[in-house]
């Protein structure tokens, strides 16, 4: 149960290496803060215990991310473009890998979607004002 008199904070990329910390650290100090996470899928939702304080959306939409930036106080992001291997890597062949990432998830249009979230988070913050 969130507590309204506490500010809330948003981690987008809640089931990444580094949002995992992130969050783990906020929820020590939960006298202080409400922690939200944000990520992609409902199996990155699960792989982070699944609790009602984790919302699912992708930052390139932005109807599915109203509902988790709706009266948040705080904003991390740390998301960023996944590069995924190509198939027919056999690590036990030896050799590098090769990446590709997927269409609509380059990183530069993921660092847009990621600074339009913020621009959303300020317009949210000045309504509130
Ligand atoms: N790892 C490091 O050692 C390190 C060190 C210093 C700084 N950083 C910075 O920290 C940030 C996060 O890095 P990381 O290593 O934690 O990355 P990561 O483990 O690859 O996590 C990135 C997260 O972004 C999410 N994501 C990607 N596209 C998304 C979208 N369109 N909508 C919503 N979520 C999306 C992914 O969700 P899914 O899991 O659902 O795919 C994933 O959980 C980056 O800016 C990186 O440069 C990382």
């Amino acid at each position: 149960m969130a507590h309204t008199s506490r500010p809330t904070v948003l981690v987008a990329g809640a089931g990444g290496r580094i949002g995992q910390i992130a969050c783990k650290l906020l929820k020590q100090s939960s006298e202080h803060f409400n922690v939200r996470g944000l990520v992609r899928t409902e199996e990155s939702k699960e792989k982070i215990g699944g609790t009602d304080d984790v919302f699912v959306g992708d930052i390139r939409d932005a109807e599915s991310i109203l509902p988790a930036i709706h009266n948040i106080d705080s904003l991390i992001i740390l998301t960023r473009a996944v590069p995924e291997i190509k198939p027919g890597f056999d690590p036990i062949k030896g050799g590098r890998p090769e990446f590709y990432f997927e269409d609509g998830a380059y990183p530069e249009q993921v660092d847009w979607a990621e600074a339009w979230v913020c621009m959303q988070f300020d317009r949210f913050r000045h309504q509130r004002r």
